[in-house]
């Protein structure tokens, strides 16, 4: 497994591969769980060879606290690529990336990134592809992976490709779980014993959704979310909203067409949470 740091020798290597060999890359930004592994054991199957980012990216932080207090576990987080036979590893600093100008580049990502985590991060969504843009633009890949864990991030990064005419595939991966249900994040090690005890209590209740969303209407649905965590004190709701999988816009009146989810993101103190199900 090859590391590099720099810019330039990540894409001298690139350069150096035989013609016509595939690319799969995966963005992340390290303190890799199950989760991550998932996607880059996909990559694998699929492609010649797998890169992966680390990257704690500033720029889509909207908290300094939140940024400062990231996990950073990066000697388990190369023993756990290597394990798995990940190629190469792309593991930049803040200022390789960014010079001396830590700022986001502004985005029109047809209205996805107003929706929910727009509505509640200022900024994230343009950091998030500035940050994913330049990868992009460094790595070069045929394929790139991303987690339905972060199902908005998912469609804005398809939005981004489509508008920039950027020549990657962007693939969609299942949310991988814990046994109790509770999705995996590298936040989770950051939650308290009595949260981490009542964190499943969130993809229970996406599941009752679920079940609702046969019989009853978007609104009855959030009025049941809203009072199940009326009734657990330890994890706060932020919001709770059935949309559109394509728009990510509330949904208004059900159609048959089309495909809907539902979306949560809750405090556990000051831990924050985000799941979804396809409904
Ligand atoms: P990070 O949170 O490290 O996640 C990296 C990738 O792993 C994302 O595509 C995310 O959706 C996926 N992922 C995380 N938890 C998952 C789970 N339980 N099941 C399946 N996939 C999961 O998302 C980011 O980093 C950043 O925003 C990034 C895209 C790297 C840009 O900085």
């Amino acid at each position: 497994m090859l590391v590099f740091a720099k810019i330039k020798s990540i894409q001298q290597k690139i350069k150096s591969l035989k013609k016509g060999t595939s690319i799969g890359f995966v963005p992340t930004m390290g303190a890799l769980h199950k989760g991550h592994l998932s996607l880059i054991k996909q990559a694998k199957k699929e492609n010649d060879i797998v890169v992966v980012s680390i990257f704690v990216n500033p720029t889509q932080f909207d908290k300094k606290e939140d940024l400062i207090n990231y996990p950073k576990t990066i000697d388990t987080d190369l023993s756990l690529l290597k394990s798995i036979y990940c190629d190469i590893v792309f593991t930049p600093t803040a200022e390789e990336i960014y010079s001396n100008n830590i700022q986001s580049q502004s985005f029109n990502f047809d209205g996805l990134e107003f929706q929910m985590e727009g509505k509640f991060r200022d900024g994230h969504f343009d950091g998030v592809g500035t940050i994913v843009k330049r990868l992009f633009e460094i790595v070069t890949p045929h394929k790139s992976y991303f987690g339905e864990k972060d199902f908005q991030q998912l469609q804005i990064i398809k939005k981004m490709v489509e508008k920039y005419q950027i020549p990657v595939k962007v693939i969609g991966c299942d949310i991988f779980r814990e046994k109790d249900g509770l999705a995996m994040s590298s936040r989770n090690s950051r939650l308290t014993k009595k949260h981490r005890e009542v964190a499943p209590f969130i993809y229970k209740t996406l599941k009752k959704a679920k079940i609702e969303f046969g019989t009853k209407n978007a609104s009855e649905i959030v009025e049941m979310v809203e009072n199940e965590f009326k009734k657990q004190p330890l994890l706060e709701l932020e919001y709770f909203e059935i949309a559109d999988e394509e728009t990510l816009q509330s949904i208004k009146n059900k159609d048959q067409k089309r495909k809907y989810r539902a979306f949560i993101a809750i405090f556990a103190n000051k831990i924050r949470l985000i799941d979804n199900i396809s409904l």
